[in-house]
This record gives structure tokens, sequence and C-alpha cells, in this order.
């Protein structure tokens, strides 16, 4: 088995840095770009770039692994209940990199039976790979990486937060007045994948989102928990195709911390 999960890592590698710098040349030539929104919300985009960029990373795994399973934010999905499902975010902070700013990144996961065995965001315009395989460490590039001091604690670093029109205001606001009264303080830079990688790296103590697609989350999540965090269970009630809320920290305690924030709205 570790010989078949090696195998789509190794592969994974290549693949998430080709389609990172055919992503950066779109994001190069931005206004080219005709965007269309999503369902009617003006806040949720997809373009070409989004389109093509998920295209090419299906094309390849299907050629590479015929046998195993898909499900994109785009182009939709088949065989999940294959031994093998790749989980794929072609760009995720499409409103970030539609508007110019450099928070947005590829996001690939890998299932194996329920379990998230291979997770890697990368970043392209900072030439950040964050990558890890269950059981043994994340790392960036090819340096390990490690979430926050273990003896930290909510107001010792920034929590970074996630927020869609998919949930209503009402959700987030009890959340973000806890947290700033705990003397917590917050940041949303637009890419949830990006900010778990992030948390994973050690540049923020936490993440949360009330909810989450598993595109947008699965490999931050193993980033995160590879790197010695804490990170909820976002397979957990059908999560796969319904999505979860999302809440991943450096340590157990700014997790438990967090999530009494959560429930106590
Ligand atoms: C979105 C981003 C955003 C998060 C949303 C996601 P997209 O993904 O991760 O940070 O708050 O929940 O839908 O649309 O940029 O792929
Ligand atoms: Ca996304
Ligand atoms: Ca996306």
């Amino acid at each position: 088995m570790d010989e078949k999960i090696q195998n789509r890592y190794a592969f994974s590698i290549d693949l998430i840095k080709q389609a990172g710098n055919i992503a950066l040349s779109y994001y190069l030539n931005r206004n080219e770009l005709v965007v269309e929104c999503k369902k009617g919300d003006k806040q949720d985009q997809v373009s070409l770039a989004d389109k093509t960029v998920e295209t090419i990373i299906r094309k390849a795994i299907a050629k590479q692994f015929p046998e195993d399973g898909f499900l994109g934010e785009e182009s939709g999905y088949a065989g999940l209940d294959n031994e093998f499902c790749w989980i794929v975010d072609p760009i995720d902070g499409t409103s970030p990199f539609l508007n110019g700013l450099h928070a947005w990144c590829i996001s690939i996961a890998v299932l194996y039976k329920d379990n998230i065995v291979i997770g890697m965001v990368f970043d392209p315009l900072h030439n950040e790979l964050f990558h890890a395989q269950l059981g043994a460490g994340a790392y960036l590039n090819n340096s390990p990486m490690h979430t926050i001091n273990p003896a930290a604690n909510v107001q010792d670093g920034l929590v970074g937060l996630g927020m869609s029109h998919r949930v209503p205001p009402d959700i987030i606001l009890p959340f973000l007045h806890q947290l700033l009264t705990k003397g917590g303080m917050y940041v949303r830079n637009g890419s949830g994948a990006l900010s778990l990688a992030q948390v994973a790296a050690g540049r923020l103590l936490a993440y949360y989102e009330p909810h989450m697609n598993c595109w947008d989350c699965a490999a931050g999540m193993l980033l995160v928990r590879e790197a010695g965090g804490t990170a909820n269970n976002i397979l957990a009630n059908n999560g796969l195709l319904n999505g979860n809320f999302v809440l991943a920290a450096a340590n157990r305690q700014v997790y438990q911390q967090l999530d009494l924030m959560r429930i106590l709205q």
C-alpha cells in the first residue's frame, strides 16, 4: 500500500507544480479573462483559468491512475468509492487571483479508503509547496514544517478566518466577538487552502470557517495534522459531498479555545 501512496505522492508533486505554472500564466494575463458568477453570487466567481487548470489536472490523473476516483470543484465527481480518490481545487482564492492579490494556490488531496493520505498546496507566486503524507510529517519545499509553539494560546498569534455567502453572516459574528474579547486577532486572505497551509507552517495560529467544501480544505487539514496541529474531521456527516465547518489549530489548547467560541454562538 505504501508504494501505491508513494507513487501518487511523487506524481502529485510534479503535477501541482505544472498546474501552478499554468495558473500563474493566467494570473499574469488576468485582465484578458472573462469572469462568470456562480449561482448568482457576485463574490463567487470562476474563469477559464479555474476550468482549464482543473481539466489539465483531471486528465493527467486519469491517464496515470485510471482506476482512481476524482472530485473537483469545477468538473464534479466520479468513482468516489474507488480505493483512491483525488480531491482538487484548481485555484483556491479565485477572488484574490482575479483581483490581482497574492493569496491563491492549487490544492490537491488524495483519499485512501476514507482517510486523507496526501495533502498538497502550491503557491506559485512565492514558489512554496506545502506537502504532507499521512504519518510522514509535513514539509514546506524541502524543509520540515511545524505549527506554532505547542504552548501557545489564542492571544499568541493570528487566527485566519474565512467566510462565504453559503452561510448567513450571523454565524461568524458571535465567533469574531468572542475572539476579540479574549484578546485574539484575525486575518482573512481569501484563500482557505493557503490559510490552512500557513497554520501548518507556523505563520497562523489557527483557521476557522463556518463552512467549506472538501476541495477547499482536505489537503490543508492533513498539512496541519502532520505539522503537529489539531483539525476537525472534514469528512464527518457526508462532508465529502456537503462540506463541513473547518477548525484547524496549532495545538489542542488553541483548538479547544476556538471550538468553544464556535459552539457558544
Ligand atoms: C473559497 C476560498 C475562500 C473561502 C471560501 C472558498 P474559491 O474558495 O477558499 O477563502 O472562504 O469558503 O469557497 O472559491 O476561491 O475556490
Ligand atoms: Ca476553494
Ligand atoms: Ca476554486
